[in-house]
């Protein structure tokens, strides 16, 4: 598949088929996503794909916490995603209630999805240079992130959806006793897996290249 389509149709999916993800395709997506750039070639990313039902009923139970306030808030007021980025603004913008009320079906719907890859991530492996700014660090994660998304690409092409998450990271204290994660990895997100009920999208909704890329300054939208 052309990479341009990958990169442009791998949305959120919310309803997956039933179907379980052969081992081969999982292990041929990694194969591929493991290039991903990382601070130093630490490579510090480790992924533990979970599909036993009774492990994905806890991860579910877990995630309805945080998830029913969340939702309870984006239903009743109109304004969403506090919970996931902190910015009810961007949310009230881009997030239609269709879309929250298909995040709430997925949500339910945990225990059914094919697999949870967990990204794991040895931070004593990455190189944060933005400690001291005063302001939330990001730098650590960009050792860890792209290869992910590297994998939720590598999945398209096999023809597997998935959707981001990472509001199971706030139990990532039970969520590594209930799996046997080691202590030295922190779980950076978790990413659903499977085969997509209703095929992909063929647009998602994105702002345009002009208001988010300029040229030289930030009064000169980059145009062609
Ligand atoms: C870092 C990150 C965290 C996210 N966390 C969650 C989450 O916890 N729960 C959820 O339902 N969706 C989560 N999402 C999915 C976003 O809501 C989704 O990517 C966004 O709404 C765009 O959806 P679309 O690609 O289907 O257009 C997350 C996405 C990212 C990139």
């Amino acid at each position: 598949m052309e990479l341009a389509e990958a990169m442009r149709t791998c949305p959120a999916m919310r309803y997956y088929k039933d179907d379980p993800i052969p081992h081969e395709v999982l292990y041929r997506a990694i194969d591929n996503a493991r290039f991903g750039p990382q601070g130093g070639n630490r490579q510090p990313v480790r992924f533990l794909i979970v599909t036993d039902p009774e492990k994905k009923k806890q991860l579910a139970e877990w995630y309805m916490v945080p998830w029913s306030q969340y939702y309870e808030m984006a239903t009743s007021t109109g304004e969403a995603l506090t919970a996931e980025s902190g910015d009810t603004k961007a949310t009230k913008a881009m997030m239609s209630q269709k879309s929250v009320h298909a995040a709430n079906d997925f949500a339910e719907n945990i225990p059914n999805h094919p697999a949870i890859i967990i990204a794991c991530a040895d931070l004593s492996e990455t190189h944060p240079t933005d400690t001291d700014l005063g302001r939330l660090s990001v730098v650590g994660g960009a050792s860890i992130y792209p290869t992910v998304q590297n994998l939720a690409l590598a999945l398209r092409a096999e023809g597997v959806a998935t959707t981001w998450t990472t509001l199971l990271v706030m139990f990532e204290e039970q969520v590594k006793e209930l799996l046997d994660i080691p202590d030295h990895l922190a779980t950076a997100c978790h990413l659903f897996a499977g085969y997509p009920r209703d095929g992909f999208p063929s647009t998602l909704t994105r702002l345009p290249v002009e208001e988010i890329a300029f040229m030289e300054n930030f009064d000169t939208p980059l145009t062609v």
